[in-house]
């Protein structure tokens, strides 16, 4: 069993990205789940993140964390996931409260007193995961991974740079030069995970709430990728970062230098990844470069598989 902590804005895929770690497929020891701005604002991806513990009956803490990134102003995604954050399903309001506290000090205090190592599992901003490796630098030793979506070699939000990390960069510079495991799911590898109407078609086949659900949000999401992107179905770039846990072996990587860009304007928010080791400096990322995606769709179907109740 590997501890985790799932850091988040939920988020379509977000949501998803959850289900899997939640699944029976899965072997991860889910410590906590904690919130931040990205999407939307910190409080309504807390409420999303409890309506969906609810839909799982998944008991474990939910913490709310940063309400904006380190340095700049609060950048939201409306855009691509709605008003909500989670747009598309209904589902009700969260009867699980969340846990008093802030995450940040949950991610310090979990990680502090896990006898094992500690997984750090980020989708969204990396402004939580920052803010506790400043308070407590002592927690490195203790964290056996960070686990990201974010980046890549091209951007999502401006040319240069992925909405996670642009959102934060200042947060990201402190994961990335922490000298912990980083590995990344950037826009190279998550784009090449699009729920497409086949894989809509095939959810649609699978028989329980939680399958139902992922339904709903995938055709949601897939509307706003075809309308903003002009894409055929939304890329389900946080759920690379469960899946890999569960199956690393479907995955391809690079290790390299990934250096993220503070300071530029055109650029500020990229994650400049030296593929080739042009620059000599020292490896600090296992950056994600490919998927085989036929292994990723099977096991996809099999984890909704998995759940049961109508
Ligand atoms: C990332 O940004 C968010 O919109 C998604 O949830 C994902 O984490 C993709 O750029
Ligand atoms: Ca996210």
């Amino acid at each position: 069993m590997r501890n985790v902590i799932l850091d988040c804005d939920p988020g379509h895929d977000d949501a998803v990205s959850i289900i899997i770690a939640a699944s029976k497929q899965s072997s991860l020891n889910i410590l906590g789940i904690t919130t931040v701005a990205g999407n939307v604002d910190v409080g309504k991806n807390t409420v999303n993140a409890l309506k969906v513990c609810d839909l799982l009956k998944l008991d474990v803490p939910v913490v709310k964390g940063a309400e904006r990134p380190l340095v700049k102003e609060s950048e939201i995604a409306p855009e691509i996931h709605g008003e909500s954050g989670m747009d598309g399903p209904v589902l009700p309001d969260p009867v699980k409260v969340r846990h008093e506290g802030h995450a940040v000090d949950f991610i310090i205090d979990t990680v502090k007193q896990s006898d094992e190592k500690v997984t750090l599992v980020p989708t969204g901003p990396l402004t939580n995961i920052a803010l506790a490796l400043i308070k407590e630098p002592s927690i490195k030793d203790n964290i056996e991974e960070i686990v990201l979506m974010g980046g890549g070699t091209f951007g999502n939000w401006t040319p240069a740079a992925e909405f996670n990390i642009y959102v934060d960069a200042e947060a990201a510079e402190v994961v990335c030069k922490s000298g912990i495991p980083v590995t990344m799911f950037g826009l190279d590898v998550t784009h090449q995970v699009i729920a497409d109407q086949k894989v809509i078609d095939r959810v649609a086949q699978i028989d329980n709430k939680t399958a139902v659900f992922v339904k709903e949000l995938l055709i949601f999401f897939g509307k706003m990728y075809e309308n903003h992107f002009g894409f055929n179905g939304g890329p389900i770039h946080d759920a690379c970062t469960t899946m890999y846990l569960i199956n690393p072996e479907m995955f391809d990587f690079k290790e390299t230098n990934v250096t993220i860009e503070t300071k530029g304007e055109a650029a500020y928010g990229m994650t400049v990844v030296d593929l080739l080791r042009t620059t000599g400096k020292k490896k600090n990322v296992k950056f994600a470069v490919g998927v085989n995606q036929e292994t990723f769709w099977e096991q996809f179907y099999h984890i909704l598989e998995s759940f049961s109740g109508k």
